[in-house]
């Protein structure tokens, strides 16, 4: 018969191994936890011992009980590869999730997610402004203008100078990231059914929100160096009903490639004279290997309807979810979509991150991201030429921190991403970068990473995992 501070301490055991208790974490005091379930001191002085003994927490001097952090593994032990390559179904969807959930966990190398590491990102700058902005306590209880907090805005139109476009602040939105900002940008153009034109390959969130608004996708394909082809992208607005364009053109995620300003300006003709919206996505625009910022669509041909997007998720913070719309198109309809949707953007956040860039630091930090990023991508392209299989390609980016590798025609990326993952690695496959299916045999890998021997380690063993997988299908 179990009693019942058995069963205290299995329902304990069981939230320790489904991460409600993390290592390291303390567990609730025990008369806290006495009063919360309703049972007696003893039972759970009980129940802690008993975890004590099994070796799941252990009880500090005057602090009470904490969890048991994991052993450490010893020395990697090579891959038994046939052990690991077991046929086994592929889905699309079970992988996108355990992604995402490997993004969350602190024991997976993770080379998937398009995340900074924090030693990219201006950690100390955004510390000092969150200490300052704790004083505004008349924005701190109250709601912000709809349309973002003045001074983000100020700083905001100031940045876009730098990309060629002159906007005043009134004509600047602040979002919740890039996202709610392309969201906005695809409601207000476009209804259910219509047909919107995408780079290929592209973003796989923008094709998550493409999908959840029930609009269709064409795509169009996208060279690594030159970015997407003008030629099919004339024929694509000529043979189509299409209503709007997203573009990424400053190094397009995930292949870098950056359009030329020639390129951007035909792309702005061609679309305005077929009525196109263009909705830019300039996420990665400030992280430029180059001399200079490359230049916005918006800023070519001012008879084009362009709605640009902005974030400082990939180089301030994505946590702080700051985001921006400037419209050539009418900002109220815009405003009252932002309004009906979540009102506005919390202050604080926005308040912090305008310091940061008023302060100066944020174009002190990019001058200094930007050469790191640089070298990273570099190391990251030897270690793979280096271990993967012969015939692997790999893009050449000329900004951002995202790798686009190219594997050989028979190996199924979405599978080498399963066995990776099983081996404590994410990757993200291809086919996720597309509507249809395609880039099953390639592979992105984000360069943002803190490079450690696990990291060596972690593309030693993909290296190894894609050339059994290549072995296996010849
Ligand atoms: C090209 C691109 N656009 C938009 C986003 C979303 O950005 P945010 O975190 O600002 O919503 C991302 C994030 O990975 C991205 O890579």
């Amino acid at each position: 018969m179990t009693t019942l501070y058995q069963t205290v301490a299995s329902d304990l055991k069981r939230q320790i191994q489904n991460g409600t208790y993390m290592p390291g974490s303390k567990l609730p005091a025990i008369r806290e936890m006495s009063k919360r379930g309703n049972y007696s001191v003893a039972t759970i002085i009980a129940a802690y011992r008993l975890l004590e003994d099994e070796g799941y927490i252990h009880a500090k001097a005057k602090s009470g009980y904490f969890v048991k952090h994991r052993k450490e593994s010893g020395p990697i032990k090579p891959l038994d590869l046939k052990a690991v390559l077991k046929p086994q179904k592929v889905s699309v969807q079970h992988i996108a999730s355990a992604l995402s959930k490997a993004a969350a966990d602190p024991r997976i190398i993770k080379l998937g997610a398009a995340v900074p590491a924090h030693q990219y990102l201006p950690v100390r700058a955004v510390e000092r402004a969150l200490q300052k902005v704790g004083k505004y306590r008349n924005r701190l209880f109250n709601y912000e203008v709809y349309a973002g907090a003045p001074e983000l805005r100020y700083q905001l139109a100031r940045r876009m100078a730098d990309t060629g476009y002159i906007a005043s602040p009134d004509e600047i939105i602040v979002t919740n990231g890039c996202q709610e900002a392309l969201c906005l940008a695809l409601r207000v153009t476009t209804k259910p059914g219509d047909i919107v034109a995408v780079e290929s390959p592209t973003y796989f969130g923008l094709l998550q929100l493409i999908e959840s608004l029930g609009l269709r996708t064409i795509e169009i394909p996208t060279d690594q160096k030159e970015g997407i082809s003008l030629t099919y992208l004339s024929e694509a607005v000529r043979s189509f009903d299409v209503k709007a364009c997203v573009i990424i053109p400053n190094f397009n995620n995930p292949v870098g490639s950056l359009l030329s300003d020639d390129n951007k300006a035909q792309l702005s003709k061609i679309l305005s004279e077929k009525g196109v919206t263009i909705i830019e996505d300039d996420t990665y625009g400030d992280l430029y290997f180059g001399e200079n910022r490359p230049r916005s669509i918006m800023s070519f041909d001012s008879s084009a309807d362009v709605i640009y997007c902005g974030s400082f998720s990939k180089t301030i913070s994505p946590d702080l979810r700051i985001g921006w719309i400037v419209s050539k198109l009418s900002n109220e309809k815009l405003e009252h979509l932002k309004f009906m949707t979540n009102v506005s953007v919390s202050s604080i956040n926005q308040l912090v991150v305008s310091d940061v860039i008023q302060s100066g630091k944020y174009d002190r930090h990019l001058r200094k991201v930007r050469v790191e990023y640089e070298h990273a991508i570099q190391k990251m392209a030897e270690f793979i030429y280096r271990y993967f299989p012969e015939r692997t390609q790999i893009s050449q980016p000329k900004g951002g921190f995202v790798l686009w590798v190219e594997l050989p025609e028979n190996v199924s990326s979405a599978e080498l991403a399963r066995l990776a993952l099983d081996q404590g690695i994410s990757i993200t496959p291809g086919h996720i970068f597309s509507s249809s299916n395609k880039y099953h045999n390639c592979i992105r890998l984000s360069c943002a990473v803190q490079w450690t021997p696990q990291v060596e380690r972690a593309l030693i063993t993909l290296g190894s995992l894609a050339k059994a997988l290549t072995e296996k299908a010849a």
